[in-house]
């Protein structure tokens, strides 16, 4: 019978420019290991990542003026907080000491940008194209026998303590199994139960290498009872919507990060037109419509307050009256301390005209938040309450 072997390799510190393939192979011969037919071998994003030269100096890293500020917001060095904004799409938001960030559609902390096996002074980035490196790693180091390469990482699960493993790249094998459609222990078919394989071999993986400093930075998983093949595809994600934590929890204003600039200086420039003789509060908003064109205004006060206009309104009152109907963004500018929300009337009547509008929320220094409408306004009462 043939047992789940979970084969540690054992290697001197890898360091920048060091072909990975070549230095295993060197471990695995000191160690009399060899490769054979059906193996999986496993191997540690930072390991790959540092091989890689994906090593910076936080010492070369100037943080730029959103970079300070995020890194204020959540204490963390304004130095990894500018690596973080450049290698995430979106910056879901953070506690103290880690942001949650998107990249390239799966969740990361901290953009997977990492301290710990890195030399003092130094941070090692993510690999730059995992899934690339694992093709070619296997290429390498096949030498005609039917393996599976898997590059590991690891990761917490929502609210429990403690790490297991995640695949960030599998070749080899297929990463995730449908099992849909099998029967439970009652003969009911299963609905939307997907075998994360991949994950669950590097799990099993760290088992042996740990995170420190045990030197192990790869395994070979031997018999295991998956199929070797051909599969080259990335792991699979789902979108957000289909996510139940990001569909359950994704709401409230985020860090703005960048795509609206010029939305934001336009509204900052309505502000001076500002009628606020009263309250001495001067508000901007521009409002970006689908046709691309920006309509913008100040708020408009009135001896008798109720009359009164906020700047969101004054804006889509323009917009609706050149014959606009749907919208991409408003950014909303006022000279407060913190980014302005729109009341709750704005929000109102902006959501006539599309829940999925962008709003960016800003102060005079240019500290921004941004949230879709329908983030700010929830259960919203609209046109389709009335059918
Ligand atoms: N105001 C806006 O124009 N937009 C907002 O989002 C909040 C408040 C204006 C209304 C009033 O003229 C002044 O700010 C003080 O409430």
């Amino acid at each position: 019978m043939s047992v789940l072997q979970v084969l540690g390799i054992k290697t001197d510190l890898i360091k920048p420019g060091d072909g990975l393939a070549a230095s295993l192979e060197k471990a695995m011969a000191e160690s009399g290991l060899a490769l054979q037919d059906g193996d999986i071998l496993v191997i540690s994003e930072s390991t790959l990542a540092t091989a890689e030269g994906r090593v910076v100096a936080l010492h070369d890293v100037t943080p730029g003026p959103l970079a300070l500020s995020m890194a204020a917001r959540y204490s963390k060095d304004p130095r990894e907080m500018e690596l973080i904004l450049q290698e995430s799409d979106e910056i879901m938001g953070g506690i103290p000491g880690v942001v949650l960030t998107l990249r390239e559609g799966f969740l990361y902390p901290n953009a997977g940008i990492d301290s710990s096996n890195a030399p003092p002074g130094h941070v090692v980035l993510f690999p730059a194209d995992a899934q690339k490196s694992a093709i070619k790693i296997r290429e390498r180091m096949a030498k005609g026998r039917r393996i599976a390469v898997i590059i590991g990482d690891s990761r917490t699960h929502p609210l429990r303590l403690g790490c297991v493993g995640v695949a960030l790249a599998c070749v080899g094998l297929e990463p995730v199994e449908d099992a849909r459609g099998q029967k439970d222990l009652f003969g009911r078919e299963l609905k939307i139960t997907r075998k994360a394989v991949a994950d669950n071999l590097v799990s099993a993986a760290q088992i042996v290498m740990g995170e420190g400093d045990e030197g192990i930075p790869a395994v070979i998983i031997r018999n295991a009872p998956v199929s070797i093949s051909e599969v080259q595809s990335a792991i699979p994600s789902i979108p957000p919507e289909e996510c139940m934590y990001i569909g359950a929890l994704r709401s409230g204003p985020r860090p703005y990060t960048g795509g609206y600039d010029h939305l934001i200086l336009q509204a900052k420039e309505a502000a001076k037109d500002a009628y606020a003789p009263y309250s001495g509060f001067l508000v901007g908003a521009a409002l970006l419509s689908r046709s691309g064109k920006i309509y913008s205004a100040g708020n408009i006060e009135n001896a008798a307050s109720g009359a009164g206009i906020c700047a969101e309104r004054a804006a889509l009152a323009k917009a609706i009256a050149s014959g606009e109907r749907e919208f991409e963004a408003i950014a909303i500018v006022g000279n407060a301390d913190e980014p302005i929300s729109p009341c709750g009337i704005c929000r109102q009547s902006l959501i006539e005209f599309g829940e999925n509008i962008i709003i960016i929320m800003s102060n005079a220094k240019g500290d921004a938040l941004t949230a879709t409408l329908a983030d700010l306004l929830p259960r919203a009462f609209t046109g389709k309450c009335l059918r």
